[in-house]
């Protein structure tokens, strides 16, 4: 009998599948520009997409193109205190390779006091996160140089980008900008909800004075992550199962496909609830069933709610969740006509809820004056919750 299955599925934000489906456009074309030089467009890219769609795993799988490749990775969230995080880091690694320094044209040795340096007296104002990434470019430099290596850059790549903190981003598109332009090997990845980068693109930030900046992030490679599609969705549940004690029953793997929307977050939570519903009804390890399948899509369903819907509909104002309860009420797409009748409100009050509903990718449009939800399962979320989504305004 085959040794009993451990569940493959990986239902966590931030965690890497046991199959990373329909991205490898994405992923090679990155891989494409770490080999083609400094200047490569695709060395400073900006993912952007919604909650559970899996900014966080291509960043992760940009990493790994530039660790094969044998470049340095750095990576952070964009919350407050960020640009100090990776000016630290830099000192951190640079100060356990001090000997590799010795000989090579770095700042840090001279405003460290040559060898013997504190790393926390480094201070911002003698030493920036510019010094620092050119310091460690030029000892990554001498690092190949001396094991006759490929020259390998710098990567680093940022998660989270919100424009709270766009005085820092700022700051930082400043300084990759400056090092791009010497023609460094450098690449930055950035990631962020529509709902927080947009006012970083439309350039409408306040006190950013200076226009550059943002253009740094205009002319990233924009890349917009979608849903994938069915047949991505079956290899993604099915290929960590082939040839296993607990692969699907046919008619269960349909269901469980269907249900996912093409939904990356979905895929895990299907594949992860059903092997387990499956594992329970069991006692010695078996095919999915269809059975087990409709009660994994169940409990899929729910924690997509708490793990995905709450968060999406706290970031949004008041009168946009209401916007969307009132979606709710059709089975389909929603008519805007209907939607300003039941608002009760003008057309220029709808339309402007409506185009930012859009630009947060809550909703779409499906046809002439007609809208629907982006993301799967948020119309039964909304009907269940309706009443305390509004009443206490969240
Ligand atoms: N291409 C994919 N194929 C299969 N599973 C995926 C894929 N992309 C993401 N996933 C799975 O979806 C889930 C969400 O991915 P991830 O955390 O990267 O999303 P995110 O866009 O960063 O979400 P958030 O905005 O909340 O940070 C994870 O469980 C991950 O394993
Ligand atoms: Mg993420």
């Amino acid at each position: 009998m085959a040794l009993k299955q451990t569940n493959p599925f990986k239902a966590t934000l931030g965690a890497t599948p046991p199959l990373l489906v329909g991205r490898s456009d994405a992923i090679d074309d990155f891989g494409f520009a770490l080999d083609e030089g400094p200047g490569a467009h695709e060395r400073i890219s900006l993912i952007i997409g919604p909650r559970g769609i899996g900014k966080t795993v291509l960043l992760n799988a940009f990493e790994d193109e530039a660790l094969e490749r044998g470049w340095l990775t750095l990576s952070e969230t964009a919350t407050a205190g960020f640009v100090e995080r990776l000016r630290s880091d830099i000192i951190q690694r640079l100060s356990q390779d001090r000997k590799q320094l010795q000989g090579l044209n770095v700042s840090i040795l001279g405003v460290g006091g040559g060898l013997n340096w504190d790393t926390q007296a480094i201070a911002e104002s003698t030493y920036s996160l510019r010094n620092a990434l050119k310091d460690l470019l030029a000892y990554k430099r001498e690092l190949d140089r001396r094991a006759l290596q490929a020259p390998g850059g710098v990567l680093i790549t940022l998660d989270e980008m919100h424009h709270q903190h766009s005085q820092e981003l700022i700051e930082f598109g400043a300084t990759v900008q400056h090092l791009v332009r010497e023609g460094e090997d450098i690449s930055v990845v950035m990631a962020g909800i529509p709902s927080s980068i947009r006012p970083l693109l439309s350039g409408k930030l306040s006190g950013s004075g200076d226009a550059n900046p943002v253009t740094f992030l205009r002319r990233a490679n924009r890349i917009e992550l979608g849903r994938v599609s069915d047949s991505d969705v079956r290899e993604a549940l099915e290929e960590p199962l082939r040839n296993t004690a607990t692969p699907w029953e046919e008619d269960a793997l349909d269901i469980a496909v269907e249900a996912c929307h093409g939904y990356p977050f979905m895929i895990q939570l299907v594949g992860q609830c059903s092997f387990r519903e499956n594992a329970r009804a069991t006692n010695t390890s078996a095919a999915i069933s269809t059975d087990a399948a409709q009660r994994g899509v169940a409990t899929a369903q729910r924690k997509l709610g708490q793990l995905v819907h709450e968060p999406a509909l706290s970031d949004l104002s008041n009168v946009d969740r209401t916007f969307l309860v009132h979606m709710a009420q059709d089975d389909g797409p929603s008519k805007m006509s209907d939607l300003k009748a039941r608002f009760n409100q003008t057309d220029s009050y709808v339309g402007n809820y409506r185009r930012r509903l859009l630009d947060a990718e809550m909703i779409m449009t499906t046809g002439h004056g007609e809208v629907d939800f982006a993301l799967p399962y948020l119309r039964d979320y909304l009907r269940e919750h309706a009443a305390s989504l509004i009443a206490e305004g969240f």
